[in-house]
């Protein structure tokens, strides 16, 4: 089975970007953790990132012929995007596990709303890269 593993703007620049707020762990070293649990769990990782939204929704459409789930740290599109809000909801009942590395309920308000959470099967936040593989082993038990 094949997770997609989608991430959104500016987590390209992981490592230099804030790194009080997401830690200086690079976006390769997650990709890294990422495949490490695939193979624990028994599952195919397919890793992607973009800063362009309708890459995140060419991604999802692909992904419903694909794949056996997603997760998805869809950056600040997360607050955002109906398109990506839309693009979940046309693959169900294809799992999607949202993740963000900071804590995005104890930042400002604009990131209190997530356009993915009503879709997602579940939201991991807070836990820094570690959600990444948390995320994981939920959707290898789900499926
Ligand atoms: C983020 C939180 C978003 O609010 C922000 O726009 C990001 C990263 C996170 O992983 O904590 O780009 O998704």
């Amino acid at each position: 089975k094949t997770v997609y593993v989608l991430n959104g703007p500016n987590l390209n620049a992981l490592g230099k970007r804030e790194p009080g707020i997401y830690g200086g762990m690079t976006l390769s070293a997650i990709e890294d953790d990422c495949r490490k649990a695939g193979d624990e769990l028994g599952l195919a990782i397919e890793f992607r990132q973009s800063n362009h939204e309708g890459d995140l929704v060419d991604w999802i459409q692909e992904a419903g012929d694909k794949a056996a789930g997603i997760v998805i740290n869809a950056g600040a599109y997360t607050h955002t995007s109906i398109a990506i809000h839309d693009a979940i909801r046309a693959v169900s009942p294809l799992p999607v596990v949202e993740v963000h590395l900071s804590n995005i309920h104890a930042r400002e308000q604009f990131r209190h709303v997530s356009m993915i959470a009503p879709v997602a099967v579940g939201m991991i936040c807070g836990f820094g890269p570690l959600g990444y593989t948390l995320a994981l082993k939920a959707l290898a038990d789900r499926l």
